[in-house]
């Protein structure tokens, strides 16, 4: 009996143990990442819509940044009725990019420069128009048939259960994992229910063949040099109760440890935001954004609305009605939870699903670099999006595109990347009319080429900070991390990151108001190494405690001596 629980005991490790099924690659310890919305980025043909030529020509500009790895979000052919996460190919570029070969050139070119080339990996479902679901709908019984979960008879609605009704000549319905059109691939069930007769299991036919056809989209591309992916919603394989705890993170540990072996210096994102789940599956980073456990931190310190755009107290906000309590000890456990794994917890600074951070009440340069200080000085590697480093506008009167529309109008932040002040912001020579989404009609819009001049534009705040953060390993992704403020006194947030004997404290104050904080005493005296500016934070050191006074929205680190 004994032996026959150490045995199951050891299971339970193999399936759902702390230790990863894959070791993170060393080179993520230094990796910035600057995530790329292809088709706002950088036109180069002057259709109107950015392109992998496009972003190639502004490989020099990003790497001056300090990004040393860039996502792509989908740039594969598409129907473009969820912003390329609806696939009708998964081996081939979108006509709109330009080629396999343009990207075989980006790849090879950001290699050149020392950028690595991260693509997106939408995983769960494809296009309505994939010939895969369009063979899966015939009435005759083929190979496709099972690569998507139907059922004969409606079955009784209940959350989770999203089957859509349809006039294709097969004779059911089909699970949805998004949009109507995009059809759930067949992963199987966990623990298919036998009353069920759609739910197959993981070791079903059906499913069995969809997971080899993601090795090969997977090996396809990393053939041809890319560095890795990104996964779409990675929790949404394995259907059923409990299934991604057990079914999604048994299907990513197979995937781990073929992909570990054959692509060791290769990593793979994951949209989950559940480190604790994701991260012991084999992922090296887990994006910690709107949903699930990474909402619970996001949320609060920077969406200014929630989805039904009602004002929020967020916490980087000039009227400083914040918390910091909650979303700190969510981060804490988040963060431990991330050591015994392996792997990082990354916390973007927004995406293509949600807003940007100049938005609603926070919209001046100084309270940008604020809100980046955090952002760039978390234990993990940092991901930006796009136009973040110059702070660029949310735009919230963009029109819907392409099925931008879900519970947010998802098109006011992937608005062209305004690079100067020639027509369409430099992003294209395109008819503004063109125009994939409109430019920012502000008279003084924040863009690249004034920012590079201006030595205190947001630009080149973000360039010197991850120039600090690449040299100072205690604030780079494996430093440690520790909040040391009173979390009962919200303004100013206080965190300690450290490597080896090297200490630092940063130290941020988004409220308009001056606020004091105090922290236990970490050494002699506290240094002022990089922030708004050395006047506007101070630090008094005493018997037990360090006191940091800080000037209304401001932001400094300090080194400890
Ligand atoms: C998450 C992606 O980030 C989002 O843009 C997309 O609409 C859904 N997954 C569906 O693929």
């Amino acid at each position: 009996m004994k032996r026959l629980l150490s045995i199951a005991a050891a299971a339970t490790l193999l399936v759902c143990g702390p230790v990863a099924a894959k070791e993170t690659p060393k080179w993520l310890s230094d990796a910035v990442i600057y995530h790329i919305y292809p088709s706002s980025y950088m036109d180069s043909d002057g259709d109107g819509i950015g392109d992998l030529e496009g972003i190639r020509s502004r490989l020099d500009y990003i790497r001056s940044v300090g990004f040393n790895c860039i996502w792509l979000s989908p740039c594969f052919v598409s129907s473009w009725k969820d912003g390329g996460y609806d696939i009708v190919d998964f081996y081939r570029v979108d006509p709109r990019f330009g080629t396999n070969d343009d990207l075989d050139a980006l790849v090879r070119d950001a290699h050149a420069k020392g950028i690595k080339v991260l693509l997106d990996l939408v995983a769960g479902h494809t296009s309505a128009d994939h010939p895969w679901f369009r063979e899966s709908c015939r009435a005759e019984r083929n190979r496709y048939s099972d690569y998507y979960i139907w059922t004969d008879g409606k079955p009784e609605k209940r959350p989770g259960r999203k089957f859509v009704d349809n006039d294709y000549p097969r004779n059911g319905y089909y699970l949805k994992n998004f949009f109507d059109i995009q059809p759930a691939l067949n992963y199987g069930y966990l623990n298919p229910n036998p009353k069920h007769e759609w739910e197959q299991s993981y070791d079903d036919e059906g499913p069995t063949a969809v997971r080899n056809e993601l090795k090969n989209i997977i090996r396809f591309w990393c053939d041809r040099g890319v560095d890795g992916f990104r996964v779409d919603m990675a929790s949404s394989l394995v259907k059923g109760d409990n299934a991604e705890r057990d079914g999604v993170r048994r299907l990513w540990r197979e995937i781990f440890e073929w992909y570990g072996r054959e692509y060791p210096e290769n990593i793979m994102l994951s949209e989950w935001s559940e480190p604790k789940q994701s991260l012991s599956a084999g992922f090296d980073i887990d994006l910690m954004i709107h949903n699930k456990v990474g909402g619970k931190i996001y949320r609060p310190l920077v969406c200014a609305t929630d989805d039904r755009m009602n004002p929020t107290a967020c916490y980087f906000d000039r009227r400083g009605q914040g918390e910091i309590r909650k979303p700190m000890e969510i981060y804490r456990e988040v963060y431990e939870a991330s050591r015994k794994t392996g792997g990082y917890a990354s916390m973007p600074t927004c995406s293509h699903d949600i807003w940007r951070l100049n938005r609603m009440n926070r919209n001046t340069p100084q309270e940008l670099k604020v809100a980046m200080t955090l952002f760039l000085t978390l234990p993990a590697p940092p991901i930006v999006y796009y136009g973040e480093e110059t702070g660029m506008r949310n735009l919230e009167y963009a029109p819907p595109k392409e099925g931008s529309f879900s519970s947010r109008n998802r098109s006011t932040c992937r608005t062209p990347m305004q690079w100067d002040t020639t027509a369409n912001a430099g992003f294209s020579t395109a008819d503004p009319s063109k125009l994939y989404l409109p430019v920012d009609n502000m008279p003084e819009f924040p863009n690249v080429a004034e920012q590079e001049n201006d030595p205190n534009s947001l630009l080149n705040y973000v360039r010197g900070l991850i120039a600090l953060r690449g040299r100072t390993p205690a604030l780079g992704a494996d430093g440690e991390w520790r909040y040391i403020g009173d979390p009962d006194n919200p303004y100013p947030m206080i965190y300690e990151r450290s490597s080896g004997g090297e200490r630092y404290v940063v130290v941020l104050n988004p409220s308009g108001r001056k606020a004091s904080g105090t922290a236990p005493k970490l050494g002699r005296k506290a240094v002022w190494v990089y922030g708004t500016g050395a006047k506007d934070a101070r630090c008094r050191t005493d018997a037990g405690a360090h006191t940091f006074t800080m000037q209304p929205v401001s932001a400094a680190i300090f080194r400890i001596e």
